[in-house]
């Protein structure tokens, strides 16, 4: 997302002799990518951080191919946060205020055309917050 960020995994890949990656500069909501061009879109603890998490989970249906993965490690929340907790942005850096309740996290996979949800792990992260990996599929047809 940043020129800080880019120049850290370049810096690493190179110290690493990796030459099978290749980082592009872009938002989550906006991908840098063709449509139906990757396999697998894979991600841990951003989602939580975008304004538009509906418009996240487009964006990895539309960059997938038909029969394409999406594995998601992120946080949700088991009960709506009181306002005040809402606001405070330092819990928004820590991966909770910003996080949705987790049917609606559910709910906006599927709505970005999804299938075959599968939970993968799901663990205690805070009160009232879970860590939660997630595959779904994009369908063939
Ligand atoms: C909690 S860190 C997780 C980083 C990494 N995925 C990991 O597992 O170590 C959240 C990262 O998401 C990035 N981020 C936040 N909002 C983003 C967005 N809208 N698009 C792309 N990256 C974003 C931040 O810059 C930060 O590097």
């Amino acid at each position: 997302m940043t020129p800080e960020m880019l120049a850290l995994a370049r810096k690493n890949a190179a110290k690493l002799g990796a030459r099978n990656v290749e980082f592009r500069k872009g938002t989550i909501e906006e991908l840098p990518l063709e449509d139906g061009s990757v396999d697998i879109v894979i991600s841990n603890c951003v989602i939580n951080l975008s304004p538009d998490k509906p418009k996240v989970f487009r964006e990895a249906f539309r960059v997938l191919r038909p029969g394409g993965r999406l594995v998601v490690s992120d946080i949700v929340l088991e009960k709506a946060l009181p306002p005040k907790l809402k606001a405070d942005p330092g819990l928004y850096a820590a991966c909770i205020a910003g996080a949705l309740l987790r049917k609606d996290y559910l709910k906006a996979v599927r709505e970005a055309g999804f299938k075959k949800l599968e939970l993968l792990s799901d663990h205690f992260y805070a009160p009232g917050a879970a860590s939660v990996t997630l595959l779904a599929l994009k369908p063939r047809a």
